[in-house]
């Protein structure tokens, strides 16, 4: 049997990982500020992490949600605690697209009404609907198209207010950054019109914190920045540290009914003890102070390239907007430095490290970058 080859690959062969660096199978090493799209927030095989699974796994690793699980309150409280919604109640799923999909499920139980407000370059996930509410006609299926979403340009006041006005909303779903969008930077003032908005016409605020949350933008939320509240938030990515577990935090006016929502994997064993893992580290390192620090630095240093069209984001969660003639930049970094970047089109780099990235480390990317952009030799 072949592999489905849906994933352009580089071809390089990961076999191992301490915090920021990877190695491949030759021995070379690698500066990850990528992170595996995000995912790695504590850093490769961080010992905490591989302790408390490796414990885990020698008492049991699965069973489902039909018995008492005490890690998942255990992760709920921790969670409750670190990201400071302590009244929120927590649900668990697998990955990102599956908990903006029960997100905007939810609130369609909730409200009894249809439409979903998207922004456009979103990107949701590749389940139903999540995919539906992604501005990607490319990778929505004639099964998942749905005139329940509307799309609307990305901070734009006024043409949330309009549409409000002409539809019965359920919820609208935005990304305090936009990722795969390219490292867009949802305004404060937006997020804050979104909240009235939707207290106003009785819908449900879904912040999507799969990429931009957990810590990563030198809060716990990046909608934190605007001073309010969703009523849910999804996460998946840093969660886990790699391992797959992703989940929505529900506000405590939504109430559960026994069957509204579930999964077979979801909350196991096995993911709640990654993902104590992952808040412990978060918690006693200080990592999310590391991440707006670092990135701070990062931004102020970028933004002194003259060659760069555009900086944008916050903390490690780094967008670097080049001209087409500096396309080749990326691919550079990775071969000739040994460096992982992640992209957005059409010349986006994107910088998503974990949470614990150095000075030191950040410094050897600049380093690299400047010789990069002033002594380019790569033909492409
Ligand atoms: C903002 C956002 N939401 C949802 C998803 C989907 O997450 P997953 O790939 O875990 O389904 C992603 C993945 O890149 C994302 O960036």
């Amino acid at each position: 049997m072949k592999l489905f080859d849906v994933y352009p690959i580089n071809h390089i062969n990961i076999v191992k990982g301490v915090g920021s660096l990877v190695y491949d199978d030759k021995g070379t090493e690698y500066l990850d500020l990528y992170g595996g799209h995000a995912v790695i927030s504590i850093g490769h095989t961080h010992p905490h992490y591989v302790k408390r699974l490796e414990d885990q796994l020698h008492r049991i690793g699965f069973y489902s949600n039909s018995v008492e699980i005490p890690l998942q309150t255990e992760l709920a409280e921790k969670l409750g605690h670190v990201s400071g919604k302590e009244d929120y109640q927590l649900f668990l799923c697998n990955s990102g697209a599956e908990a903006n999909e029960n997100a905007l499920k939810l609130a369609s139980f909730h409200k009894g009404k249809k439409k979903v407000i998207a922004f456009r370059k979103s990107f949701h996930g590749r389940t139903s609907l999540a995919v539906a509410a992604t501005d990607n006609p490319k990778i929505v299926a004639p099964v998942n198209a749905t005139d329940n979403i509307i799309f609307l340009p990305w901070n734009d006041e006024v043409a949330l207010e309009q549409a409000f006005e002409g539809n019965d909303i359920s919820s609208v779903i935005i990304e305090g950054i936009q990722g795969v969008g390219g490292i867009n930077v949802a305004s404060e003032s937006f997020l804050r019109k979104i909240r009235s908005l939707c207290d106003a016409h009785n819908a449900v605020f879904i912040a999507d914190s799969v990429q931009c949350g957990y810590g990563r933008t030198g809060k716990f939320f990046s909608h934190d920045f605007a001073g309010v509240k969703a009523d849910i938030y999804s996460m998946a990515k840093g969660m886990g540290n790699g391992f797959p577990i992703g989940g929505i935090i529900i506000s405590p006016k939504i109430q559960p009914s026994y069957g509204m929502l579930g999964t077979t994997f979801g909350g196991n064993h096995l993911a709640c003890a990654a993902g104590l893992a992952v808040l412990e580290t978060i918690e006693q390192e200080n990592l999310i102070q590391n991440a707006g620090e670092v990135g701070s630095y990062l931004i102020g240093e970028l933004k002194k390239f003259e060659q760069v069209k555009e900086v944008r984001g916050r903390g490690l969660m780094i967008g670097i907007d080049l001209p087409e003639e500096l396309a080749h930049a990326r691919k550079e970094l990775l071969q000739k430095h040994h460096i992982f970047t992640g992209e957005a089109k059409p010349n986006v780099i994107r910088l998503l490290p974990a949470l614990n990235l150095t000075k030191a480390h950040a410094d050897r990317f600049l380093e690299a970058f400047s010789t990069v952009l002033n002594h380019s030799t790569v033909t492409q």
